[in-house]
């Protein structure tokens, strides 16, 4: 396949969206990484700035040696070491042989000032979005077949949270808490600060809302696996004609229905593109074909889910919330998807 364009999520100030005064989803952004930090830590590594080999939306990711990546963050309260040491851990007790492709492992988490560094095996694979034409159906098929295989994935044992990064107090903290209850906590949530601003612009946000709370206030009796959170083709690496990883853990990565990612998958390819309305449709369509009919309205639910729990996520610079990409592309899911119904 040919490298035919590049899908880039805006790469911004970090975003806490707070529930209360505690962080309920907590994104950090390579933007803080500052430039004599970054030059110290490239230092005490024998490293320089040709050995970086991406940049993503949260971290800077440099080539430290034939097996091992060095991933840098910015990090300037100090904070988030628990957090990827929580992610290590996580990554340690992954039933890595129930799916197709690598998964990170992290090797170490160093703090270097206003900095965190994490020491991870390299992972065969270029981004999906980078090296692949994403346009031909081929592409489509390796990447949903992928997203499917995730749901083979599953929770690491013990009852943990239920979204692995979740802050104490925060919706998805408290072990227990069904798949259904804690979506709604955090759809609730999120409605407090986003709702009043979605209403401007969709309509029918409040028939949305009221058919969400009736799917999430009846029991759960789904899957369970580990969703992953944040599926596009850029956290999904392509070697050799197939998917070979799929890195990024992390941010939004819960216990939960496999089928969330499978959607959120969908409506996150060319999510920015012309075509998107045509290809969200297509692939949809081919994940409700492997879906059980009992099941494929959840496709639809998902996506609404995920686009109102991250339609504020991505701030551009001076930009009002309404006039930025991601908030588009989420009034778009809520507003224009057509579902035949
Ligand atoms: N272990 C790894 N081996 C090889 N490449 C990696 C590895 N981890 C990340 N990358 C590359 O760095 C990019 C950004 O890393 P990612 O984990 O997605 O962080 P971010 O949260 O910043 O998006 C990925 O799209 C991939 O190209
Ligand atoms: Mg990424």
């Amino acid at each position: 396949m040919t490298f035919s364009f590049k899908s880039n999520r805006p790469a911004n100030r970090t975003t806490a969206i707070a529930s209360g005064s505690h962080p309920v989803i907590h994104r950090r952004d390579v933007s803080g990484i500052t430039a004599q930090a970054e030059r110290d830590l490239l230092a005490a590594h024998h490293l320089n700035s040709a050995d970086l080999i991406a940049t993503g939306t949260e971290a800077k990711v440099y080539l430290l040696d034939s097996e091992q990546v060095l991933k840098v963050y910015a990090d300037p309260d100090g904070t988030q070491a628990a957090r990827l040491q929580t992610l290590r851990t996580f990554y340690d007790r992954l039933d890595r042989g129930r799916v197709p492709y690598a998964l990170p492992v992290i090797h170490s988490v160093e703090q270097h000032g206003p900095l965190l560094a994490t020491r991870e095996a390299l992972l065969p694979g270029r981004p999906m979005g980078e090296v692949c034409d994403l346009t031909i159906p081929e592409a489509e098929a390796l990447y949903l077949d992928a997203v499917t295989a995730l749901g083979a994935l599953p929770p690491p044992s013990g009852a943990g949270p239920r979204m692995l990064l979740a802050g104490p107090g925060t919706p998805g903290a408290e072990p227990g808490l069904g798949w259904h209850p804690f979506l709604r906590r955090l759809l609730d949530t999120r409605l407090e600060a986003v709702h009043d601003i979605l209403s401007a612009d969709v309509p029918r946000i409040d028939t949305i809302v009221k058919d969400l709370h009736t799917l999430l206030d009846s029991p759960y009796t789904g899957p369970e696996a580990v969703v992953h959170g944040d599926l596009y083709p850029d956290n999904l690496l392509f070697a050799g004609g197939s998917v070979s990883a799929v890195v990024d853990f992390g941010t939004f990565t819960m216990t939960g229905d496999p089928l969330y990612d499978v959607s959120g998958a969908c409506v996150y390819y060319r999510q920015y593109e012309a075509d998107r309305l045509t290809v969200w449709r297509r692939l949809l369509d081919q994940a409700a074909d492997r879906t059980p009919s009992s099941r494929r309205h959840l496709l639809r639910a998902y996506a609404e889910i995920i686009a109102i729990l991250t339609c504020d996520l991505y701030p551009e610079n001076h930009k009002p919330l309404q006039a930025t990409g991601h908030y588009q592309w989420a009034v778009t899911v809520l507003r224009d998807l057509d579902w035949g119904s």
